[in-house]
């Protein structure tokens, strides 16, 4: 079993921005985690981050991955493109979020990625991650 890790816009200032709300721990922090979890139950990770929407869409295209944990960041309010990538597939995505996006403000309510992934994760702050990668591993 191969995951892949996916992070999208902003992702990469974990640990830097809004401690408060997303922790102290840095995505490369939160990563090594993610592997030893998956190492240990005889998966695999690999790890992908950007900022660049068509990006994202070229991976979740492009992966071998057997499923994909994502948290698109932002884009999971709005882009249709990454809903459209992930409709183009057959590879499973889990939908991750590390706050309770439906405690904070009223437009992350909305995910148009929701109904083209397998299943959502939220509120768990870096055990979203963990907890969606079990979700494979079941
Ligand atoms: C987030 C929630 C999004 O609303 C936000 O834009 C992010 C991070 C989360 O992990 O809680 O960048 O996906």
């Amino acid at each position: 079993m191969k995951l892949l890790i996916l992070n999208g816009v902003n992702l990469n200032m974990t640990g830097r921005r809004e401690p408060g709300v997303y922790g102290t721990q840095t995505l490369e922090d939160i990563n090594a985690e993610i592997a030893a979890f998956c190492k240990a139950r005889g998966a695999q990770c690999e790890f992908y981050q950007s900022n660049l929407e068509g990006e994202i869409c070229t991976k979740i295209q492009s992966t071998d991955a057997d499923g994909i944990v994502l948290n698109a960041g932002a884009f999971t309010h709005y882009s249709y493109a990454i809903r459209d990538a992930i409709a183009s597939v057959r590879t499973p995505v889990v939908e991750v979020h590390m706050s309770n996006v439906h405690a904070r403000e009223e437009f992350r309510k909305t995910s148009v990625l929701s109904p083209v992934c397998r299943g959502t994760v939220f509120g768990f702050g870096k055990n979203s991650y963990i907890l969606a990668a079990e979700s494979f591993l079941l």
